[in-house]
């Protein structure tokens, strides 16, 4: 470590643990981790830590839905997180849950802090309630008729048919997703955080450099509109710490997740002797920086520092959002084989890949980013294999053949060599500023040189010559030299290419500091490969497996998304009886015409031939069929569903398909021979 090293305590936010880690976070995971490695290389005191969104109500129903306990279900999910993280190593110091004693403690410490200081009040407002269940339902756990267009089924604020967005108060004949029932409207007496007492502390703390332009852009927006108290507790059954004082009542989960963090790190400071309220007191000289995406920036630039400051902690130093990923363009999809999960590529690529394309694509800002398939195989190939290995492969082999792995004592080209060391300072404020893109080809235009410079002086030229074996021991030494550097400076992003260099080359573990000093006089081991080559058939086997897992496990979505998979409480209580089904009146139909509907997204308007009687009915089926393929097609509808008046007109029936949705939707026919009309037994 340094002689006066910073004091830095870093983290990412901390994902839910109802779900698995997918590429869509590595982003985030990945952005932090090499922040955090650079930092250590150049000798700063810097902890990373991390833990388990384990609270809320998505986590208590999957658990039901699964017929474990809450408790055996983030057990299950931190190990599976943390099997992920090490197979992309990030590398944190503490892997913790917000379900801990530190962070029940913690959480009622900063909770009590704020009620004393006259923070924190109560108020009666109306939730909905679901009368079955006898439980409050958070908004995405009702749906119901989408206010627009009449589309059934649509969960939370938005409509998956026409895309309209609305309060969920809005939706019609609103129903709960977990019973069925309809919900009531119902008192409840909750507590709230006033965050308006702290908007002058707020507006100061938001505009003195911590957040990025376009965030702090953001927060004056909300400024503007006013801020709002913020509703802090929720009603049982909950998965969650219980108030102090307040039977019944739990803390909703974003209050104490970003404690979480604290939590984390208090785990660390008791096994590593750190004192934690050196680390957290309100005029702490230790600096604190949060990663996370831009969707939750509003928690960690409003009501996170405000607690803080309420309860008298320290507030963080920066707070750094990332953007989205995308995949070849768009968001990541589970029909496409686009919704990767951490798993499912571990399955078939190498982590460092991965690691070094977002790398390279990475800058400071909140931009979006884009993993785009083919980019990705070729620019792997390109400028890891082909560039930078290539310079210790085409090297190394000369030297241990030839000169039994020594190297020669001094630099053939030591200006060259200087370049080198001189760019260092430049990558060095690039990582620093999270400009790793930047970074990244700083370090490429370095590698070109060093193929360059081989390329001229043709050690495989050289080699074969009598009575030139110092000049090939010269050659290949300055190669593995500039080599070491190059991978010196990719460290951060390539740790285990950069630790099997060290192993190569017989060296301690890369500092920033070291990769100055030549190795000079210095005998290497026998060199092995340290990447191959990716190819698109590994890509492809991974987005078919990504569809398959789709298959698999058709009720598995991210948390943020609609519910859908904690929702089937008990699979048995789901049956019908046969007169229930014998109701349904299943029939075989001629498609006669299918159209395009102007103002929806996903519908198509087909008319369907019953064997004389006409019908027209709406079918989100269009990101599956062109219109012209179905035409003349025979398909099977329910016939006697009540018509439903939709923005378009009314919809006689429903027509049968089978698959997730999107383009992977399959309607169903029967064999040759079948007549419209027919009925479905
Ligand atoms: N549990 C909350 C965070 C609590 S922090 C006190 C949460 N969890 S999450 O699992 O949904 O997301 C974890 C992090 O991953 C967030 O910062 C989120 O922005 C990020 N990402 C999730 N999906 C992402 C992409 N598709 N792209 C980039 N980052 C994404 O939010
Ligand atoms: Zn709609």
């Amino acid at each position: 470590m340094s002689e006066n090293p910073r004091k830095i305590l870093v983290t990412s936010a901390l994902p839910y643990a109802n779900g698995p880690i997918h590429i869509g976070h590595l982003v985030e995971y990945i952005q932090t981790d090499i922040w955090v490695r650079y930092q250590k290389m150049r000798g700063e005191q810097c902890w990373y830590v991390c833990a388990d969104d384990a609270h809320g109500t998505p986590i208590m129903l999957r658990a039901r839905a699964e017929g474990i306990t809450p408790e055996a279900l983030i057990a299950k999910t931190s190990q599976e997180h943390q099997a992920d993280f090490a197979g992309f190593t990030i590398d944190f110091d503490n892997y913790g849950s917000t379900h801990s004693e530190e962070n029940r403690e913690l959480a009622n410490r900063i909770y009590l802090a704020n009620k004393a200081a006259g923070h924190i009040h109560t108020r009666t407002i109306q939730r909905p309630y679901d009368p079955e269940e006898q439980m409050f339902l958070p908004d995405r756990f009702i749906k119901g008729e989408c206010p627009r267009c009449g589309a059934p089924d649509q969960y939370g604020d938005n409509c998956e048919v026409c895309g309209a967005s609305y309060d969920p108060s809005e939706l019609k004949n609103p129903v709960s997703a977990i019973s069925g029932a309809t919900p009531v409207l119902r008192d409840t007496e909750q507590f709230f955080f006033d965050l308006g007492h702290f908007e002058k502390m707020l507006r100061e703390w938001t505009s003195s450099g911590r957040l990025q332009p376009a965030i702090a852009a953001k927060l004056r927006e909300w400024f503007d509109a006013g801020l709002k108290d913020w509703e802090i507790s929720r009603d049982a059954p909950y998965f969650g710490f219980e108030i102090p004082g307040a039977p019944g009542k739990f803390f909703y989960v974003w209050m104490d997740a970003p404690i979480g963090y604290m939590a984390s790190f208090k785990q660390l400071c008791e096994r590593e002797g750190l004192d934690f309220d050196q680390w957290w007191k309100a005029d702490s000289e230790t600096e604190l920086y949060h990663f996370i995406g831009k969707d939750i920036a509003y928690f960690h630039t409003l009501f996170w520092p405000a607690m803080l400051a309420g309860a008298g902690f320290r507030t963080p130093t920066k707070v750094f959002c990332h953007g989205f990923l995308t995949v070849d363009g768009q968001k990541m999809s589970k029909s496409r084989g686009t919704f990767i999960k951490a798993r499912t590529y571990l399955d078939h690529l190498n982590p460092e890949a991965l690691r070094y394309y977002f790398a390279a694509k990475l800058g400071d800002g909140i931009d979006d980013i884009d993993l785009n398939l083919e980019d990705f195989v070729q620019r792997v190939n390109s400028d890891l294999v082909g560039k930078v290995v290539n310079i210790a492969s085409r090297c190394a082999g000369f030297i241990r053949k030839r000169f039994e792995g020594r190297l020669a004592g001094e630099l053939a080209e030591p200006e060259l060599f200087r370049t080198f060391v001189r760019a260092g300072d430049e990558i060095a404020s690039l990582y620093e500023q999270r400009q790793f893109g930047h970074a990244v080809r700083e370090i490429m235009a370095l590698a070109d040189l060093a193929n360059q410079y081989i390329d001229e002086k043709e050690p495989w030229v050289v080699a074969k010559q009598n009575g030139r074996d110092a000049e090939l021991q010269a050659i290949c030494s300055m190669g593995i030299e500039l080599y070491r550097v190059l991978i010196g400076y990719l460290r951060p992003v390539l740790p285990v290419i950069a630790e099997k260099s060290e192993q190569f080359l017989q060296i301690d573990s890369l500092d920033w500091a070291a990769l100055a000093e030549p190795m000079g006089d210095h005998v290497i081991a026998k060199f092995k490969p340290l990447m191959t080559r990716i190819d698109d058939e590994q890509v492809q086997k991974m987005v078919d497996q990504s569809k398959e897992d789709l298959a698999a496990q058709p009720q598995a979505m991210p948390a943020k998304a609609s519910v859908g998979d904690a929702l089937v409480k008990d699979p048995i209580a789901g049956t019908i009886d046969y007169d229930s089904f014998a109701k349904v009146d299943l029939r075989v139909a001629r498609i006669v015409s299918a159209e395009p509907v102007a103002g929806a997204d996903k519908l198509l308007q087909l008319t369907l031939d019953l064997g004389g009687e006409t019908r027209n009915v709406f079918a989100g089926i269009k990101s599956a069929y062109r219109p012209e393929d179905l035409e003349g097609r025979l398909t099977v509808m329910v016939a006697n569903l009540a018509p439903r008046k939709m923005r378009f007109g009314v919809s006689e029936g429903m027509v049968l398909a089978a698959g997730p949705g999107g383009r992977e939707l399959f309607i169903l026919s029967p064999d040759s021979g079948a007549e419209p009309g027919m009925k479905v037994k």
